[in-house]
């Protein structure tokens, strides 16, 4: 029954996957798709022994820790030979054709992301790798599983039984923009452009996170012993029927002229494109050609890059700012003389900080030339010395904050300058409430930017309690507010005392502590008390938590500012613990555990699978401890002192025979052992 529905809940589920995310065509509505998809993990995880690695679920990702096991790929992964100049592209067709004679051409679109290899044995998908040095490349598939576009089982029966195919993984401009956006609330380091996002986000040690990230993936290229086409543009139609997105701008050309066309065609519509490309790859078509050229040391002879110039301009630095942010880190500006560059007016570029500013040497009335990496954010990438005017001195960046003149700072392995003044510094004031209040935090409607202005100005906040004093009274005079507006805010101010503790914590606006990495911390501790009581070693043992997230999370609660506000937070009502988790069954109902060591689940997840059972974690091995799992590398220490306090020691396997089999059989094996 379970087992049916489960298997039914999955074709379903991937096929309106494939409608929505490969052909753009969605015939259910996402709300009945999400109640979908939550039926089917809430089955999965109360039933472990039904579980599949290509289960559609897994594309919501796991805080499995990823552990990037290097792989040989079966088929080097080859480079390809690049040219910025249509006259080198010219001659490269000519040496083809003086030895193959005329022949057609596949071009395509360059896609700015990073490579990947997809395996699929009996259509379906076992293994991602990336490229690496090509020979062989890191296993990311748990995180490519999470990739929407990555069909996990392929449809139609007409694939080879084993196959690579390979193509790119790209973050679309839509997903970059919204993780900077969010990086940047957070205080954390930007991603300079979509591809080096896409790449770090493979790398990611929860697929869980790269879920979110929105990555895409396109198509370009099949690999196997004896794949049944003659032709590049079959295997592309073939790979489109099978469920893959292969890319709809690749055409056949058949002369230099047509070509050409393609990529002047591109050079400019690529603009309108929601992903980013770097070029066009011109490839022969037909197999035999291919054979008969063959490859050179690193690259095919029978395929070229052509790059598109990525566009640059030439203005003049009237003036350097500085932005403040909400976690006091401090931004230089380049306010620029307004410049046409890729189709956009640029004004301002970012400078990063004081370092990249000191090494190009960058001064007001300098000559600077502009490019925008990856067509996005504009950046500054060198200065024309000889329009230099002769007055000019090396720029001397600020010692103080611009905002309250606070003497900045700089932490330890970090490039940007802060200002410490958190408790009287407007834009910091002001951005950790905006950061509060935001959907993704506490969620208070009615409350802008420009609102939080305005209550700062008029006395009524200066940190995020003060929201919950704020009375209808004080608001409604207000300009741009009224009655009605004032009662939406404090309505909505009331409603946020039921936002769950992970928003609640993810709001507070700890240093690194992202909207993930709350969520992380309250599943692992489960209230703030616990979380504010936690010592460095205990903090990084929750998911994604390292030593300088630890770090941030002391030295926040160390402040008796926050703790002030914070007391007064609880006192307002707010959601300080994490909610109570429905059981999925009570087979472990009134045992005691405790897991070490590593398995094939995280850590979080096994203690997971125990309180969703009705069992008890404990964190350390006593007398009251029924069973110790043990994993791989458990220390040597607390295995023994389970033996002789007579705890049972039980495997990962064991102990999920015990939630299927509905509780603990006391196996004669495991008697022996007392
Ligand atoms: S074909 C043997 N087609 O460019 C040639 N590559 O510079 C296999 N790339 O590693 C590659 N778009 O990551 C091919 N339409 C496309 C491509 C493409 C982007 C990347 C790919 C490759 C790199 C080579």
């Amino acid at each position: 029954m379970v087992r049916e529905r489960i298997e039914e809940l999955r074709r379903q589920l991937e096929l309106h996957n494939f409608k929505y995310y490969v052909e753009n065509a969605p015939e259910i509505s996402d709300f009945e798709f999400d109640a979908m998809m939550r039926e089917l993990q809430d089955l999965e995880r109360a039933h472990p022994e039904y579980a599949d690695p290509n289960s559609p679920s897994v594309r919501v990702g796991s805080d499995l820790t990823a552990e990037f096991r290097t792989v040989k790929h079966r088929y080097a992964m080859l480079s390809l030979g690049n040219t910025y100049s249509l006259d080198e592209l010219h001659e490269f067709i000519g040496r083809i054709e003086r030895e193959a004679g005329a022949t057609d051409y596949v071009c395509e679109l360059k896609f700015d992301g990073t490579a990947i290899s997809l395996t699929y044995e009996h259509g379906r998908l076992v293994r991602a790798v990336t490229r690496g040095d090509g020979v062989e490349g890191d296993d990311v598939t748990a995180n490519v599983r999470t990739v929407r576009t990555v069909p996990l089982r392929l449809r139609g029966t007409d694939w080879p039984d084993l196959f690579e195919i390979r193509g790119e993984i790209l973050m679309p401009y839509a997903s970059f923009d919204r993780l900077n956006a969010e990086r940047e609330a957070n205080g954390e380091q930007l991603f300079a452009n979509p591809r080096n996002a896409a790449a770090g986000t493979l790398k990611q040690q929860s697929s869980a996170v790269v879920a979110r990230r929105g990555l895409d993936c396109t198509l370009y290229q099949l690999a196997g012993d004896e794949l049944p086409f003659t032709s590049h543009w079959e295997s592309l139609e073939k790979a489109r029927q099978w469920g893959f997105k292969v890319s709809d701008a690749a055409r056949i050309c058949r002369s230099v002229a047509e070509i050409d066309a393609f990529i002047e065609h591109w050079d400019t519509a690529r603009r309108r494109l929601p992903f980013p490309t770097d070029g066009v790859v011109i490839k022969v078509n037909d197999f035999a050609v291919r054979r008969q050229l063959g490859f050179t040391a690193k690259a095919p002879k029978w395929a070229v890059a052509y790059k598109f110039k990525a566009e640059r301009a030439a203005t003049r630095l009237d003036s350097v700012s500085f932005q403040v942010g909400r976690t006091g880190a401090i931004t230089p500006v380049a306010n620029l003389e307004p410049v046409l560059l890729a189709g956009t007016t640029v004004r301002r570029a970012t400078l990063h900080n004081a370092e990249q500013m000191a090494q190009l040497d960058i001064r007001p009335g300098d000559t600077v030339y502009v490019e925008k990496g990856g067509e996005i954010i504009p950046k500054i990438i060198g200065v024309d010395l000889a329009q230099r005017p002769a007055d000019s001195r090396p720029f001397e960046y600020i010692t103080v904050c611009p905002e309250c003149g606070t003497p900045l700072v700089r932490y330890e392995g970090e490039a940007k300058h802060y200002c410490p003044n958190q408790s009287g510094c407007r834009p910091q004031i002001i951005g950790r409430i905006i950061h509060f209040i935001r959907r993704k935090a506490l969620d208070i409607e009615g409350l802008g930017e420009e609102t939080v202005e305005l209550l700062y100005e008029n006395g009524l906040v200066r940190d995020v309690a003060d929201l919950y004093d704020l009375r209808a009274e004080q608001l409604a005079p207000l300009p741009r507010l009224g009655e009605k507006s004032a009662d939406n805010i404090i309505r909505s101010v009331e409603r946020s005392k039921a936002v769950p503790f992970q928003r609640v914590l993810f709001g507070l606006g700890i240093r690194f502590v992202g909207e993930t990495t709350a969520k992380y911390l309250a599943e692992h501790f489960r209230s703030l008390d616990a979380v504010m009581r936690a010592t460095r070693e205990e903090l990084v043992e929750a998911d994604e938590v390292g030593g300088r997230i630890a770090d941030a999370i002391i030295e926040y609660f160390a402040e008796e500012d926050n703790l002030r506000i914070i007391r007064r937070l609880r006192a307002a009502g707010l959601q300080f613990e994490a909610e109570a988790r429905r059981l999925a069954s009570e087979a472990l109902a009134g045992r005691s555990f405790v897991v070490s060591g590593k398995f094939t689940r995280s850590r979080d997840e096994m203690k997971e699978l125990i309180e969703l059972h009705g069992g008890r974690n404990l964190a350390a091995v006593s007398g009251s401890v029924d069973y110790l799992v043990a994993g791989d590398k458990m220390g040597p220490a607390k295995l023994k002192k389970a033996e002789k306090l007579g705890v049972r020691i039980i495997s990962e396997e064991e102990f999920i025979a015990m939630i299927e089999g509905g509780g603990p059989v006391e196996k004669a094996a495991q008697q022996e052992l007392f």
